[in-house]
């Protein structure tokens, strides 16, 4: 069986700040185009490109007008909720002309929808990241070859962590799974960022990984004095293609630094600098991993071994996102 290309989840759609009050904007997501459009008071709206009523585009030409958006083809308008509220005829408006409207949401300044594979509502609430005393997020989006679920199972494949990130000394695994939620926490040492010469670090990763789409990591360097919030986002545009989007804030409220490098990065232009380097290296870890996502099979019966890591436990917790 072919795992199907757009398992249920909240996926990443665009940067909130792509859609400033009064816009109109396209994306893809999950095989289908999608508009978002901001209002004059500010809310937004994440539906189907297409107009119920005759099918014009509405992100080729669709207008926000206060707090409705306008078809560029005969004028109809439609509320947030996608209900089609006038029309530039004398008639009453058509009852059943309405916008597909997706369930979205707004967290760590990202627009996130949820693609279902059951009714269209959310089977659950997106837990956003608590960034309060955190810098301003920053990002980076790449896209790549692959499919979700691939990038979602690194989190937990700690076989490949040695292999191809060059961990060492991976520790203290722990994982459960609390419904659309998996939590993981281990230790792993590697070389520290600022190269062979200035020994190892060790990391703490603790994540929660909610659904395929969005994962929440509280990172800890001891070495670096460094407490930080890293948000890991893929969403599937087209099957075969995710958009996998690396979202990093740092703690400000970190109690006195210990280390001196610690007291250099408590100051703000030290630490912005650091941030950029900091998900610079994310990306080069990601980038490790582009071939083989973009290139591997699903084996869905998997030879495991004992050094892999809970791929088994992972695999009947994504069952629940494909309807099973
Ligand atoms: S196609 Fe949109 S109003 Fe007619
Ligand atoms: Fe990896």
């Amino acid at each position: 069986m072919t795992r199907p290309p757009f398992p249920e989840g909240w996926y990443r759609l665009a940067a909130a700040r792509d859609v400033p009050r009064g816009a109109v904007v396209t994306r893809r997501l999950a095989g289908r185009e999608l508009v978002m459009f901001r209002t004059e008071q500010g809310r937004l709206t994440v539906s189907g490109a297409h107009c119920p009523h005759l099918g014009a585009h509405l992100g080729h030409g669709g207008r926000v007008l206060g707090e409705t958006l306008r078809c560029p083809f005969h004028g109809f308008r439609y509320a947030t909720d996608g209900v089609c509220v006038a029309t530039e005829y004398a008639d009453p408006t058509p009852p059943r002309a309405c916008l597909e409207v997706w369930p979205s949401r707004e967290v760590a300044e990202q627009v996130l929808v949820f693609v279902g594979t059951r009714d269209g509502a959310p089977r659950w609430a997106l837990e956003p990241p608590c960034l309060d005393g955190f810098t301003r997020p920053r990002w980076v989006t790449l896209a790549l070859a692959g499919h979700v679920e691939d990038a979602a199972e690194n989190g937990v494949d700690l076989g490949h962590f040695a292999a191809v990130h060059h961990y060492a000394n991976v520790r203290d695994a722990e994982i459960h799974v609390d419904g659309p939620v998996l939590h993981s926490r281990f230790g792993f040492d590697r070389a520290s960022p600022f190269g062979a010469a200035f020994g190892t670090i060790s990391s703490v990763f603790d994540t929660d990984i909610h659904g395929l789409g969005f994962s929440v990591t509280d990172l800890t360097v001891r070495e670096l004095d460094l407490h930080c919030v890293i948000v890991l986002m893929c969403a599937p545009i087209d099957e075969g293609h995710f958009d996998f989007t690396i979202l990093l804030a740092s703690d400000r409220a970190r109690p006195a630094p210990v280390t001196t490098l610690g007291r250099v990065l408590a100051l703000a232009p030290a630490r912005a600098v650091f941030e950029r380097f900091l998900l610079r290296r994310i990306v080069g870890d990601v980038l490790q991993d582009r071939e083989i996502w973009a290139h591997k099979t699903h084996v869905e019966r998997p030879l495991l071994a004992a050094g892999d890591g809970p791929i088994g436990l992972f695999r009947n917790w994504t069952k629940q996102f494909y309807g099973q």
